[in-house]
């Protein structure tokens, strides 16, 4: 493998670590996340390709923790911006883009009457939350037990290993069902009758797609219940469809919550619901009011400009129909490479084509942190950086090329490591953990 030097990434890296918590502004970020001494520092994208301190370029997936699905600096909403900079950003009052972008909004979402921008996505999901309890006067809140992340509040949060500083009687107010499986979803309206506020799901994700009848299932139970449904579009809008999942599976939840690849990497949220649902949070109720997303940067015309360049793009292109494309190339190469290779069992590309994630199991078939870091070093040396391989409509036939020569270049390391049953003598550092653990890693970061 070709010698990367990562001298000046390291560099700052130390420095990242002495003046912010973590070493970066998000976990999911941190260099803990990728192989000792390989975490690249960046300094600038464009397409698919970024590029680290060190100058280094590498393909890059993951995109923005899958907040940039047109590719890095694309022009065409960076355009929509600079159109907006003169005019100035922030007022004492609404201007004519906030409601030109909930007009664009809510004619990509049929089952949306009303909407309300944010800045990330736990703004939307925590305000659809407190939405629910104030109509239902209710107050749990039911979360699918299969998807990973929801919000960086505390009724999320205190459900995560990472929960210091929250408090029990936050944490007892969130129970959890299975994905798939309606009757975990009708035990805990037994068990807990006139209690639970909202189902909180994400319709599928990139792994698991709704089995006929479960979305329909959850419409039917939460209205026999009077809860609300709530669909956490984050990563599905824009993803799935411009109009997210419900307009892929076609089943209208009560609220959804939006953000990610929204503003293509500027910092725009939503949430989106039934009028008689929003207009708790305004001023035409004769209902007890709801504080509903009100925030001093919320409306700042950048990132709502930048949404309105993202909807053009929809409109205009194709850009889910590239990523699906582009995916179904790369994991059918990626695939084919693991099959040659003899490791099919340990490396494989799964998933939604525009949602792709790798797996990476050891020699007795178990998922492997010490196998998934090994991968991630030789990716790396090979020009490849991505904790998945979620793709954006930018990445070219030549990027998705070599990443298939990166993968056919670390498999065959891979291979060794599968033989000889250990990644010793083949991993250089430590092995990656989970972002969201207790506790720190007991050596060097
Ligand atoms: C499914 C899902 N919901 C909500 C969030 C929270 O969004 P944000 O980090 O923008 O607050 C995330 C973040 O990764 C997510 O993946």
């Amino acid at each position: 493998m070709a010698p990367v030097n990562f001298s000046e990434s390291n560099r700052l890296q130390t420095r990242l670590h002495e003046l912010v918590p973590g070493g970066a502004h998000t976990y999911a970020r941190g260099a803990d996340q990728y192989p000792e001494d390989m975490a690249p520092v960046l300094v600038r994208g464009q397409g698919a390709r970024v590029w680290d301190a060190d100058g280094n370029c590498f393909v890059e997936y993951g995109m923005g923790l899958r907040a940039v699905t047109l590719g890095h600096a694309y022009q065409p909403v960076l355009d929509e911006v600079r159109a907006v900079l003169d005019n100035g950003l922030s007022f004492s009052r609404p201007t004519r883009l906030e409601l030109d972008a909930a007009e664009a909004f809510l004619s990509l979402v049929p089952g949306a009457d009303m909407v309300k921008f944010g800045k990330n996505g736990s703004d939307a999901t925590t305000a659809a939350l407190r939405l629910a309890r104030a109509a239902t006067g209710r107050d749990l809140v039911a979360i699918c037990a299969d998807q990973p992340f929801f919000s960086t509040d505390d009724w999320f949060i205190g459900s995560v290993p990472m929960n210091a500083g929250i408090p029990a009687a936050t944490r007892e107010l969130t129970v959890s069902f299975r994905y798939n499986d309606l009757d975990s979803v009708r035990d805990l309206f037994a068990r807990h009758p006139d209690r639970v506020s909202c189902v909180f799901l994400e319709a599928a994700t990139a792994l698991a797609e709704p089995e006929p009848g479960f979305l329909e299932g959850l419409r039917q139970l939460c209205d026999q219940h009077g809860a609300l449904l709530i669909f956490d579009e984050m990563i599905t809008g824009f993803r799935w469809s411009a109009g997210g999942a419900q307009a892929v599976y076609g089943v209208s939840p009560d609220l959804s919550c939006w953000g990610k690849a929204m503003g293509n990497g500027f910092p725009i949220s939503a949430l989106a619901g039934r009028r008689e649902y929003m207009e708790l949070g305004g001023l035409r109720t004769d209902a007890e009011r709801v504080f509903l997303l009100s925030t001093t940067h919320g409306p700042e015309s950048v990132s709502l400009a930048a949404f309105l360049g993202v909807v053009r793009a929809y409109r205009e292109g194709d850009p889910v129909g590239r990523m699906e494309r582009a995916g179904t190339r790369l994991a059918d190469g990626v695939n084919a490479a693991a099959a040659e290779a003899g490791v099919s069992e340990q490396v494989a590309a799964l998933g939604r084509p525009s949602c792709l994630i790798f797996t990476t199991k050891d020699a007795d078939l178990k998922p492997s942190q010490a196998f998934r870091t090994l991968f991630l070093q030789e990716m790396l040396g090979h020009g490849v950086l991505g904790q998945s391989f979620v793709i954006s409509a930018a990445h070219t036939d030549e990027d998705v090329e070599l990443t298939l020569e990166a993968v056919r270049a670390s498999l065959a390391v891979y291979r060794k490591a599968v033989d000889a049953g250990s990644v010793d003598g083949l991993l250089r550092g430590r092995p990656v953990a989970p972002a969201l653990r207790s506790q720190a890693a007991p050596r060097r970061l």
